[in-house]
């Protein structure tokens, strides 16, 4: 028999959301409360006391005040782009030339491949991100690495091998067919394989020509129960090379739309500039917009309107965007989206930006049925935050009036140090 684990601390949890109810009604912390832990699930969340009373033969490991939450979700980054975070000087596009294309064609390399899957998985654990929707490289194997290395931990992950037949080096340029059979191949062996999802991925427009967005496309109708992964809108150069190469094309996202690229399970990275008629059809069809803020901020891309998305009811999540993110962590993420929001006149509440790193991306993943809250039935997946980490947080925290408050400190100053403890499918994983 399994033994029960009862994680005692703050707990935080979730009754709506946010973005759609004042988030008093749909965020709660409890300051006495407790997760009771069965194996890979969680089999209860409530009162300390009460959990105690009721699983008397539960092994308790106490947390005192810190904050026990979801785990981190991460819903769009480059696992590849791992080993050159951090490049100085660019554009996205110049910066895709310059910079990322070179690194993500050493992963022609298995062994290379593997070593920065665990080094990815290690320093986003470390940072409290318990699953990622990651981009691989055009290497099939690329992806394959990834998922290995996430079923070792007992780690849920969506990946899928980038596709791109144009407008990118010789040595990463699939094709239309082989773009195809690849990724079918690849969905075969991994969707839905334990916790493993599967993510069709067409870089951009501009790297796969309509022929290879229509065979994804095509790909996508087979296999209905994928995701499928891109960027959509992130520079304004970007958007004006699309116009140029697609001149048929309504606007970006119907470059998309015209080859069986939209749907309620598409992830759609940055959506930074989008015209009134693509936020409308996005709402429409319900397709996930995913915030890449730091990132955003880094390439020089833009600060997304999130309030308004969201005013116009597109499911949200929230991606540091790694590489061309500048930070694993998804504290310094809520930080920079609230700074993204503030350049529009709104000022998120914490709730908010948890809600965005947790549940919100489990939405968008489609994977809210089992993580993203602390939920009986769900994985346990969790991050356990210390609330005064630092001299600079201490300091704040001794002024402050409430937990939220406390909360926003972490936010806004805290980094890998505020996490306590992650726990991946009921196994510590960190801390
Ligand atoms: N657009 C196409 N590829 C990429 C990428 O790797 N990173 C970012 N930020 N934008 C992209
Ligand atoms: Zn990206």
């Amino acid at each position: 028999m399994t033994e029960m684990l009862l994680l005692t601390g703050q707990t935080l949890t979730f009754k709506g959301d946010p973005f759609h109810a004042p988030w008093e009604d749909c965020v709660q912390i409890n300051s006495a409360g407790a997760v009771l832990l069965n194996g890979t699930k969680i089999a209860a969340v409530g009162d300390a006391d009460a959990l105690k009373s009721a699983h008397p033969q539960a092994r308790i490991i106490s947390y005192g005040n810190d904050l026990i939450c979801p785990g981190f979700i991460d819903a769009h980054v480059h696992y590849p782009q791992t080993a050159m975070i951090a490049s100085w000087g660019k554009r996205l596009i110049d910066w895709l030339n310059t910079y990322t294309f070179p690194e993500e064609a050493r992963f022609a390399d298995l062994a290379y491949a593997e070593d920065i899957a665990t080094r990815y998985l290690d320093l986003t654990t470390a940072n409290g991100t318990t699953t990622v929707a990651s981009f691989a490289t055009i290497h099939p194997h690329s992806a394959e690495a990834l998922f290995r290395a996430a079923a070792a931990r007992g780690q849920a992950v969506v990946t899928g091998k980038t596709c791109m037949d144009r407008n990118a080096p010789d040595n990463l340029r699939d094709t239309v067919q082989s773009a195809y059979d690849d990724s079918k191949a690849l969905i075969a062996r991994w969707q839905g394989k334990g916790r493993a999802q599967y993510a069709i991925t067409p870089r951009f427009s501009p790297t796969s020509t309509p022929e290879q967005l229509s065979a994804l496309g095509a790909l996508w109708a087979e296999h209905p129960e994928c995701l499928m992964q891109t960027h959509l809108s992130e520079q304004t150069d970007e958007i004006e090379w699309v116009h140029s190469l697609f001149p048929n094309a309504r606007d970006y996202l119907d470059t998309y739309e015209a080859h069986g690229l939209l749907g309620e399970r598409g992830l759609y990275g940055h959506s930074i500039h989008l015209t009134a008629r693509e936020i409308d059809r996005l709402a429409e069809v319900q397709g996930r917009v995913i915030h890449c803020p730091t990132s955003n901020a880094f390439i020089g891309s833009g600060a997304l309107n999130l309030p308004a998305l969201a005013a116009k009811g597109i499911p949200l999540g929230l991606a540091t965007d790694t590489g061309g993110g500048s930070s694993f962590s998804m504290l310094r993420t809520m930080a920079a989206a609230y700074e993204a929001a503030q350049h529009h006149g709104h000022a998120l509440h914490a709730a908010q930006l948890m809600w965005l790193a947790t549940a919100g991306s489990a939405n968008a993943l489609h994977l809210a049925h089992e993580i993203g809250s602390l939920t009986a039935g769900h994985y346990a997946d969790l991050v356990v935050l210390d609330l005064r980490s630092t001299a600079p947080i201490e300091q704040r925290a001794n002024r402050s009036g409430s937990v939220w408050e406390d909360v926003f400190a972490t936010i806004m100053l805290g980094d890998d140090r505020a996490v306590r403890a992650t726990w991946i499918a009921g196994a510590q994983a960190h801390g």
